[in-house]
């Protein structure tokens, strides 16, 4: 932490009437956060947040989230006017660089994150021990975690150019091993990348394109892909980011910490809700039935929860789920499709957002909410859309990755607990239990 405490928070220990004062540190915006490190140390207590609802796990400068003014910044920018503006590989810089590139930082950029989009060739043997209908998640948390046996040249975290080469793999090959995963599990041949494609251009034609055919891309949908890899490409420290950070903190190689992330994303309550809000309309059917579900989600005895909707830190409307709306009507106007469930989606939201329970809440749309119903226009199943997520957070996980092993004062994480169990008590041998 590099600036000066502001002021100090005054802690005081109503039995003893001891006083202790914890330095309070200022971020650039959003708020304070009381230092505690030494809390342990001098009043011999711990700090106790499970889900660390109020617990600052680092500092870092990439992304801004003011949950309940529903805003979020990357590096200071909008993620709006950067989903309008930009294009991924230009958000991506930003994440990992700190600024917007020039056009020549940009093209050199894109050239070296192109250049690193394919496999190893002994990788894809990788593919054939899982079975056709493997999850792709599962697939990618054991072949990006693979990748470390095959890159040994960039495994030293300590070496800022060996950082870097990981950093540009990891980034560039993802769409590459998401589209085999897809390819592999519908019997296809896996394609390559090619060179000339943009990134979002790259990923639909490994996805879709067949070698029978000559793929014709589609200027809506590679604009509409880019756009959900913009919105997906960083959200502070989420899950799946703390685990990438927390992995990290041992020192392990960044391609075993991002598959970490991976198997973090996967659960439905973080990135698995795409699929699940899906699963979800579907199951819901029509919009007689929203009601229904909406008492359902009311019900605490019931563990259903409406998917896409409530947020760990928005209490306002999620400014990507807005974006992906707009989104979402292109698409679906491009493709001519008229999908009931995006009617229905529009519904329940609707019909959410009236409801005393929602609103009492602040339970708005997240960016999962509309992400489905686009990726399914799009041709992509079910099972893929958590990868996808998976493609565009490795961005953001790698920014975070790197920061945090460039910070001087990087530990390595160890949360402590709160203990219930036993006290210490003599073993017993089995035979007098
Ligand atoms: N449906 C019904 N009730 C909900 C929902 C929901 N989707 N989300 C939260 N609530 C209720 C909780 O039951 C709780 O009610 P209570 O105060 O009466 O006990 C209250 O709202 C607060 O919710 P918490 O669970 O305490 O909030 P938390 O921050 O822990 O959870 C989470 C956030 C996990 C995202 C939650 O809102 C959820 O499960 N949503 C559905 C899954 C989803 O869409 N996840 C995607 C998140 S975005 C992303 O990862 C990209």
């Amino acid at each position: 932490m590099s600036n000066a405490a502001s002021k100090t928070f005054t802690l005081t220990d109503n039995q003893s009437g001891e006083s202790f004062d914890l330095p309070v540190f200022d971020g650039s915006v959003g708020p304070s956060v009381i230092d505690v490190r030494r809390l342990y140390g001098d009043t011999g207590h711990f700090t106790y947040d499970p889900g660390f609802t109020s617990t600052g796990s680092c500092d870092s400068a990439i992304t801004f989230i003011d949950g309940d003014e529903g805003i979020l910044l990357h590096r200071g920018y909008a993620i709006d006017d950067l989903a309008e503006r930009a294009d991924f590989l230009e958000v991506a810089y930003l994440l990992l660089n700190g600024e917007l590139p020039t056009a020549a930082q940009k093209a050199t950029f894109d050239h070296d994150v192109t250049y690193h989009t394919m496999l190893h060739e002994q990788l894809s043997n990788f593919y054939r021990g899982f079975r056709r209908d493997a999850h792709p998640m599962a697939i990618m948390c054991g072949v990006v975690g693979a990748l470390s046996a095959f890159y040994h040249d960039s495994l030293d975290i300590y070496d800022p150019h060996q950082r870097m080469v990981a950093s540009f793999r990891l980034v560039a090959k993802m769409p590459t091993i998401a589209a085999m995963a897809y390819k592999y599990s519908i019997g296809q041949p896996f394609n390559y990348p090619q060179n000339d494609l943009s990134y979002a251009e790259n990923f639909l034609h490994m996805m879709f394109s067949v070698p029978s055919e000559t793929y014709v891309m589609n200027p809506v949908l590679s604009k509409a892909m880019d756009r959900i890899f913009i919105l997906h490409a960083d959200h502070e420290q989420n899950a799946s980011t703390s685990t990438v950070r927390l992995a990290g903190s041992s020192g392990a190689n960044p391609f075993a910490c991002i598959a970490a992330g991976i198997a973090s994303l996967w659960g439905p309550a973080h990135g698995g809700a795409n699929e699940a809000v899906l699963n979800m309309l579907t199951e819901i059917g029509h919009k007689d039935r929203i009601a229904e579900y909406i008492k359902k989600a009311r019900d605490k005895d019931d563990p259903f929860r409406l998917f896409g909707f409530g947020h760990r830190v928005y209490k306002n409307y999620d400014p990507r789920a807005k974006v992906m709306q707009e989104t979402c009507h292109e698409v679906l106007a491009e493709l001519g499709v008229e999908d009931p469930l995006l009617d229905l989606a529009m519904e329940l939201e609707k019909l959410a957002l009236e409801d005393e329970y929602f609103v009492s809440r602040k339970l708005y749309p997240n960016v999962d909410f509309y992400s489905g119903i686009i990726l399914k226009a799009m041709g992509f199943p079910v099972s893929m859309f958590t990868v996808l997520f998976a493609v565009a957070r490795t961005v953001g996980w790698v920014a975070q990755w790197k920061e945090m092993i460039e910070d001087p004062g990087q530990k390595i994480g160890r949360p402590r607990q709160l203990y219930t169990g036993p006290d210490a008590r003599p073993y017993i041998p089995i035979d007098q239990r």
